[in-house]
């Protein structure tokens, strides 16, 4: 996302923000019907429970933000006036009114949200796989992927 103000014009990079935010808003639905009608896998043998406790709230946390995040830049977007599409294939709902007085909050909870909980979050994990797939060397990554990738690990 480019520096965006009152005066900035529409352009290529604010659109593919959008459609992207738009289309990982779409994944994270999907993702989640997945989850809440399919058991979840069961730990990896071996692994200690503080462990197994931390992933789940990780990823817990990493859903949440997955839906937070784009319906905050969704409604701050509609504040600021600018329609959301997907691809432009389709517009979605005006979530605010034009600068309705009170609401411009959402850009800075977007933003603060993107730039200091997300990313952290998401080091964490990837340094949590790391782990696991370096110096545990276990199946933990495996067990993610399509079946067959890096399985002779
Ligand atoms: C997971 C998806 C998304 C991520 C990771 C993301 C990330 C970001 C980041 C890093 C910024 C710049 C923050 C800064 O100034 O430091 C930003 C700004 C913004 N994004 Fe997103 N974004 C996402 C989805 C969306 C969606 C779906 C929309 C609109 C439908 C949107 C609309 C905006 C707007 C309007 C701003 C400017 C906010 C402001 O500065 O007041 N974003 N976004
Ligand atoms: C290099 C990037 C990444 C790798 C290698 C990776 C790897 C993994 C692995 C191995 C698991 C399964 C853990 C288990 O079986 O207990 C997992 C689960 C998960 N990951 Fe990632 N991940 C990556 C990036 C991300 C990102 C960017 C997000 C979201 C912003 C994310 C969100 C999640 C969530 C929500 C789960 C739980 C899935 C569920 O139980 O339904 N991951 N990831």
């Amino acid at each position: 996302m480019p520096h965006i103000g009152r005066t900035v014009p529409s352009s290529v990079l604010i659109d593919w923000h959008v459609w992207l935010g738009v289309t990982i808003l779409l994944a994270a639905i999907i993702r989640l019907i997945w989850r809440l009608t399919h058991r979840e896998p069961e730990p990896e043998a071996g692994i200690p429970p503080w462990q197994t406790t931390t992933a789940r709230i990780t990823h817990w946390l990493l859903y949440g933000l997955l839906f937070a995040l784009p319906i905050f830049g969704w409604m701050n977007a509609s504040w600021r006036g600018m329609s959301v599409t997907f691809f432009g294939a389709f517009g979605l709902p005006k979530l605010l009114e034009t600068r309705l007085p009170g609401w411009g909050w959402t850009g800075d909870m977007h933003a603060i949200i993107a730039d200091y909980v997300l990313l952290q979050l998401v080091g964490l994990h990837v340094a949590a796989v790391l782990y696991h797939y370096l110096v545990r060397r276990n199946a933990v990554l495996q067990r993610m992927l399509p079946s067959g990738l890096l399985e002779d690990r």
